[in-house]
C-alpha cells in the first residue's frame, strides 16, 4: 500500500483531499499541518518521510494571505519558498514524489488568451513572487515533482470568496463586485480529485510525468458574474453591482486576466474537468 502525506491538511485543499483519500482503500494517507509537521523545520521533514515511509507528498501548505504578504514578506517567503525547498530536498533524498500546488498569480494578467505552462511568468505581488520562487526551488531540489498552478480556489472548508459572498449577500441589500478581472474558479474538491487521479495514474502507468501543469474548472467568468451565480444558487435576494478594479483597491495587485489553459493536464492524465457553474452547485 502506498503512503501519501498531505501537508497543510487543515486548509481548504488539504481538507478536501483528506475527505477524498479517506474513502480510498488503495492509499494510506497521513495529514499534517503546521502543528504536527512544520515545513520550515528541515530536519523534521526528513525524519517524518522516513518514519512514515512516504511515497507521495501533496503539498497543500502555504502562506495564502495575499494582501498581508505585502507587509509580511519574510514569513511569506519562509513558507512559500524556503519550506518548499526543505520539502523538495527531503523528498528527493527519500525518493518520494511531490505534487505541489501553485498559483495563477505567477502571471501578470496582461494576456487575453488562456495561459499555458510555457508562457512567461511575471508575478506582480509578494505572494505571487514567493510562489514562483517555490516552484523554482522545488523543481531544482526535486526535479521529479509535479507543480499544479490553480486559481480562484474555494471549498466548503476555510475562508474563501464563495463563503464570504454568501455571508455578505445574506446580510446586505447590495454588494459591489469587481467586473473587470477575468478568470476561472476552482472547486477544491475537483482539484483534490485531479490530484488523486494523478497519483492513481502514476501507480497504474508506473510513470510520474514531472513538470508544471495548470488546473482550474472549465469556463471563464469575472468576479461579478461569479458572485451573481453564487447569490442565485444560494437563493439570496441581493443586488450585485459591477465596479471596476480601480474602485476596489487592494494592497496586492491581482492579475486582470488569469484564465489557465488546461490542455496539458487533461491530455497527460486523461482528466475530465467539470464546468465551474456545475461545481459551484455541489459546494455547500
Ligand atoms: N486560495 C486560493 O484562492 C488559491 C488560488 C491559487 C492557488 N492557491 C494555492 O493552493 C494551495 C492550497 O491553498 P488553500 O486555499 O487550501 O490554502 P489554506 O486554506 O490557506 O491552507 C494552507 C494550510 O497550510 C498551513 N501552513 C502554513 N504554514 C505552514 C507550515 N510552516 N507548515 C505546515 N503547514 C503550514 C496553514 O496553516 P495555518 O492556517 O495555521 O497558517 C493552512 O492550514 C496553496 O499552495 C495556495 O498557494 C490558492
Amino acid at each position: 500500500m502506498k503512503h501519501v502525506l498531505i501537508t497543510g491538511a487543515n486548509g481548504q485543499l488539504g481538507s478536501e483531499l483528506r475527505d477524498l483519500l479517506g474513502q480510498q482503500s488503495e492509499f494510506q494517507f497521513i495529514g499534517t499541518d503546521v502543528d504536527t509537521l512544520d515545513l520550515t523545520n528541515k530536519e523534521q521533514i526528513g525524519q517524518f518521510l522516513t518514519e512514515h515511509n512516504i511515497d507521495y507528498v501533496v503539498n497543500c501548505a502555504a502562506y495564502t494571505a495575499v494582501d498581508k504578504a505585502e507587509d509580511d514578506v519574510a514569513l511569506c517567503y519562509k513558507i512559500n519558498r524556503d519550506a518548499v525547498q526543505n520539502l523538495g530536498e527531503a523528498a528527493h533524498a527519500h525518493k518520494a514524489r511531490v505534487i505541489h500546488v501553485s498559483t495563477d498569480y505567477v502571471f501578470d494578467g496582461q494576456a487575453h488568451t488562456p495561459y499555458k505552462e510555457t508562457d512567461a511568468v511575471n508575478p506582480q505581488s509578494v505572494y505571487g513572487k514567493s510562489k514562483l520562487a517555490g516552484e523554482q526551488v522545488l523543481l531544482k531540489a526535486c526535479p521529479e515533482s509535479i507543480v499544479i498552478r490553480t486559481a480562484w480556489l474555494y471549498s466548503a472548508y476555510g475562508t474563501n470568496f464563495v463563503k464570504t459572498m454568501r455571508r455578505l449577500a445574506a446580510e446586505r441589500d447590495t454588494l459591489n463586485v469587481v467586473c473587470d478581472q477575468t478568470g476561472t474558479p476552482t472547486y477544491a474538491a475537483d482539484l483534490a480529485q485531479a490530484i488523486v487521479s494523478i497519483i492513481a495514474f502514476s501507480e497504474r502507468e508506473q510513470t510520474f510525468p514531472a513538470g508544471i501543469y495548470h488546473y482550474s474548472n472549465e469556463g471563464v467568468t469575472t468576479w461579478y458574474d461569479f458572485t451573481r451565480k453564487i447569490v442565485e444558487l444560494a437563493g439570496l435576494d441581493c443586488d450585485i453591482k459591477p465596479i471596476p478594479t480601480s474602485e476596489y483597491p487592494t494592497k496586492a495587485a491581482r492579475p486582470m486576466y488569469s484564465v489557465l489553459d488546461k490542455s496539458k493536464i487533461k491530455k497527460t492524465f486523461g482528466l475530465v474537468v467539470p464546468k465551474w457553474e456545475e461545481s459551484l452547485e455541489k459546494c455547500n
